[in-house]
């Protein structure tokens, strides 16, 4: 069932891949029209979508997932016939620190969502509608170094908070499909990495303190591995899917990308030693630190589906993704130092500072 979304709610549009998808909605679909619905937390900037702010098409609602009246008023009042519903807490480390953020965003932020576009779309016979809800490949939980990548038939084992709580929307969503018939669609996405990413999250962390000469910390051995994937390769994705996905289904994203985490920070830093050589080597940076509780060891998405069904490909390659990456760090300077404000510093003391081996 072929979709052409016109207005779109995005939750979680001022956070890394939702303020990338609005970015990319408006170069591919200039007549398209969004509303960004975000509760600004410490993940959420509004500054990723200054681009954005004077567009007659574009607007900014600062407000929760868990507000359903407000969402039933935006649903109504924009006319809203596509929901991509990024708004979460992301990060892996302040899931094992605070796990009651996650439950309460995570599943009960969704369900009040899934509640409004029932009452909206569903009891007012809103045909032409589309709930696209956008989730991660750690609900899977972790592979044995020779185990086959994970298809969309892969047994939920989630093992940190945030990939229960992750897990559990998944499941919330399914259900409103299976049980209304709202035309649901999910996406389980490998680890992805670009510009606005907010540097708690490796590669980012990587590359600001690089610059700053402060130590790398890799979590462990370091032999833990991901599939990496350029943001905007994750949003064409999710486009492809709202457009030809077939409603109630998964779709696994991913880049076929496998690295360790040891050799993606070497990488990064060889890379930087030619974008900043005062600093150089920088991999006399890196310190191995105590490791993650419950740290799974490996990710790897079979992205076959997607690709059979939906022609998705990824256009950018891992050298060209992480390059564009490092440019945007160094270029956008004053961006990841305002982010790493007094709270974030925080942050690097408790999750950090307690943890050196
Ligand atoms: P992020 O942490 O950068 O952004 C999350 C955004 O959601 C922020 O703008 C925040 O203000 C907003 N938000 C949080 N709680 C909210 C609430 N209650 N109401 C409204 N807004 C709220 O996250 P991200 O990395 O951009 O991830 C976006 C989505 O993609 C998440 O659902 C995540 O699980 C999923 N995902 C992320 C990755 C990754 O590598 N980052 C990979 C696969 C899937
Ligand atoms: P992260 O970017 O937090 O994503 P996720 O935990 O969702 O995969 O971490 C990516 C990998 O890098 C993960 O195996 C944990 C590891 N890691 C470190 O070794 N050091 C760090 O400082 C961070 C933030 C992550």
């Amino acid at each position: 069932m072929k979709h052409s979304p016109k207005s779109l709610l995005v939750t979680g549009g001022a956070g890394f891949i939702g303020s990338n998808f609005v970015h990319y909605w408006f170069e591919q679909y200039p007549d398209g029209r969004i509303v960004v619905l975000d509760a600004l937390t410490y993940a959420g900037n509004r500054a990723n979508l200054a681009a954005v702010e004077g567009n007659s098409k574009f607007r900014f609602v600062h407000g929760n997932i868990l507000n359903t009246t407000l969402v039933e008023q935006l649903l109504q009042d924009e006319q809203i016939d596509t929901i991509v519903h990024f708004a979460a807490e992301s990060h892996v480390d302040r899931s094992i620190h605070g796990p009651d953020a996650f439950l309460k965003t995570n599943i009960n932020g969704t369900h009040c969502l899934l509640k409004a576009v029932k009452k909206i779309w569903l009891d007012q016979g809103v045909e032409n509608h589309r709930f696209h809800h956008v989730s991660t490949d750690e609900v899977y939980g972790t592979l044995e170094p020779d185990a086959a990548p994970f298809t969309e038939n892969h047994q939920y084992l989630p093992n940190s908070p945030y990939a229960a709580s992750k897990a559990g929307s998944d499941h919330i969503v399914r259900s409103y499909h299976h049980t209304y018939g709202l035309n649901t669609t999910t996406s389980n996405c490998s680890n992805n990495y670009g510009s606005y990413q907010f540097p708690e999250k490796l590669i980012p962390l990587v590359i600001a303190n690089c610059l700053d000469g402060k130590a790398l910390p890799v979590y462990g051995d370091g032999r833990q591995i991901r599939d990496w994937l350029y943001v905007d390769d994750h949003n064409r994705g999710i486009d492809l899917i709202i457009r030809n996905g077939c409603v109630g289904n998964i779709y696994n994203i991913g880049g076929n990308n496998e690295w360790t985490n040891i050799n993606i920070v070497t990488l990064i830093c060889e890379l930087m030693d030619q974008h900043h050589p005062q600093g150089a080597p920088h991999k006399n940076l890196i310190t191995h630190v105590k490791d993650r509780a419950g740290h799974d060891r490996r990710y790897a998405v079979d992205a076959g589906k997607i690709t059979r069904e939906l022609g998705y490909m990824p256009v950018e390659t891992f050298e060209s993704g992480i390059r564009k990456t490092i440019d945007w760090y160094l270029e956008n300077e004053q961006w990841w130092r305002r982010v790493m404000d007094g709270s974030y510093q925080d942050w690097i003391e408790k999750n950090y500072v307690y943890n050196q081996q």
